[in-house]
């Protein structure tokens, strides 16, 4: 049984305070809006299943899988490939293999494109929008090469997974009947890897993911949202918000490592906006132990702690031979022991310096992995709502993105050509200090 524990939730400081009216409003406020929360109510998840048993069908013929897609079409998939796949990456692996390419970097591409076997590969496109210029730059540089490689089958080897009727993917779909799946319309990327975003990856892996979805709908099943723990954690962010600016997301689910990327995403881009919510700091147990624990202990103390650990870790290297005397304390105990032994400790030293959320998992199993992404994500949404702002936009984005289009010569920038002739144009030699 998945616990949120709030023992050391309201020390130091923070205030347990959301009016009774707050809580009725809200609960107002989501049954009105039930029906076009789709990551919340999985609605397509029944026509998305048919269609994953299509592709795996078509996915049989295929070694590779390379994933093209950034932000919210990457991040969920990823977190969940390392977690369970994490075979992947050791040398002699002779399973079916995915590459998810979230960044553009030149080398890597190149080289993916090099390496792979054409003949072997499917490339999946991953974009809600279907205009992200990152990943439309990597479509085109992957069409060309599966068409220069496969001039009469390049089609079969790219799928598509997009709106399902705005954007350029989608034209391009119509255009040269690519394989493709639909991104609901009302599901934003962060909120997205319990849809064709994530599974048709982790499909081709071969994970559980039905389980998965068992166990987010266990999530999103409730009845009174006042003792939801969704809630509970909403309530508790948005106090910590009042007197903290950061929030530790310290993450002892073993081998879970990338979660906390996706939850930083999840958290900043919802709910960074109007100079609200909380900065959230992905910290990796032990290993961040001996990087960042520092300063969470001893820095500024500006700080809360989502802290996140399995009540038992299924497999175990056990030291079951002799050791030297000052170290015979180990024998006949393994590496499980000693990282739940780091655990407990890192997690009262927290609780004695900062307020924290416990939340413990059963196990590294498909259900619970469903059962903590939903918890999170409807813990964002209520955050959210709780600040007043709203959770599934991000307009703060998109500044950057107007800049650097018009700096590679898009048309309709005007404004942002003139920002750039003005940044450009400053004589800033005399601050600048070589090196
Ligand atoms: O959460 C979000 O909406 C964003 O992070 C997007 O996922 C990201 O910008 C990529 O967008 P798209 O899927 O439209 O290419």
């Amino acid at each position: 049984m998945a616990f949120l524990n709030l023992e050391a939730a309201y020390k130091h400081g923070i205030i347990h305070n959301v009016e009774e009216q707050t809580i009725v409003s809200l609960e107002k406020r989501l049954d009105q809006e039930y029906s076009s929360l789709d990551f919340l109510n999985l609605n397509y998840m029944s026509e998305l299943e048919k269609k994953i048993e299509t592709a795996s069908q078509i996915q049989e013929r295929y070694k590779n899988m390379l994933v093209l897609g950034i932000g919210g079409s990457a991040l969920g998939a990823k977190a969940l490939q390392k977690a369970f796949f994490p075979f992947q990456d050791l040398p002699n692996y002779k399973g079916k293999s995915l590459y998810i390419l979230d960044n553009i970097n030149p080398k890597l591409m190149q080289a993916y494109l090099e390496k792979l076997n054409p003949q072997d590969t499917v490339v999946v496109v991953i974009s809600k929008s279907g205009s992200t210029i990152e990943t439309i730059s990597q479509y085109f540089l992957a069409k060309k090469w599966l068409k220069d490689n496969l001039p009469a089958e390049y089609k079969e080897h790219m799928w598509i997974i997009t709106d399902p009727v705005k954007g350029f993917l989608r034209n391009e779909v119509e255009k040269y009947g690519f394989f493709s799946f639909d991104v609901p319309p009302n599901l934003g990327g962060r909120f997205s890897v319990l849809s064709a975003v994530g599974l048709v990856p982790l499909n081709f892996l071969g994970l559980n993911w039905k389980e998965l979805v068992k166990g987010a709908k266990s999530v999103a099943n409730f009845g009174s949202l006042a003792s939801h723990p969704a809630f509970l954690l909403a309530k508790w962010a948005f106090n910590l918000m009042q007197v903290k600016t950061e929030l530790i997301f310290f993450n002892y689910l073993v081998g879970w490592d990338f979660l906390g990327d996706w939850f930083a995403q999840l958290w900043a881009e919802s709910l960074g906006k109007d100079n609200k919510g909380s900065m959230p700091i992905p910290a990796v147990g032990v290993r961040d132990q001996h990087s960042l624990l520092q300063m969470f202990m001893q820095g500024q103390n500006n700080k809360g702690c989502l802290f996140l650990k399995f009540r038992k870790i299924s497999s175990n290297i056990v030291l079951d031979f002799d050791l030297p005397k000052q170290w015979d304390f180990l024998q006949g105990k393994g590496l499980a022991e000693i990282f739940q032994a780091e655990c407990l400790g890192t997690l009262m030293a927290l609780s004695s310096r900062m307020p924290l959320v416990e939340i413990e998992l059963e196990g590294p199993t498909e259900l619970e992995a469903g059962k903590i992404i939903m918890l999170l994500e409807f813990a964002t949404l209520l955050t959210g709502w709780l600040l007043q702002i709203n959770p599934l936009n991000q307009p703060g984005v998109e500044k950057s993105k107007r800049l650097a289009k018009a700096k590679l010569g898009a048309k309709g920038f005007e404004n942002e050509n003139k920002e750039l002739e003005s940044f450009l144009s400053k004589k800033r030699s005399a601050k600048i200090y070589e090196f």
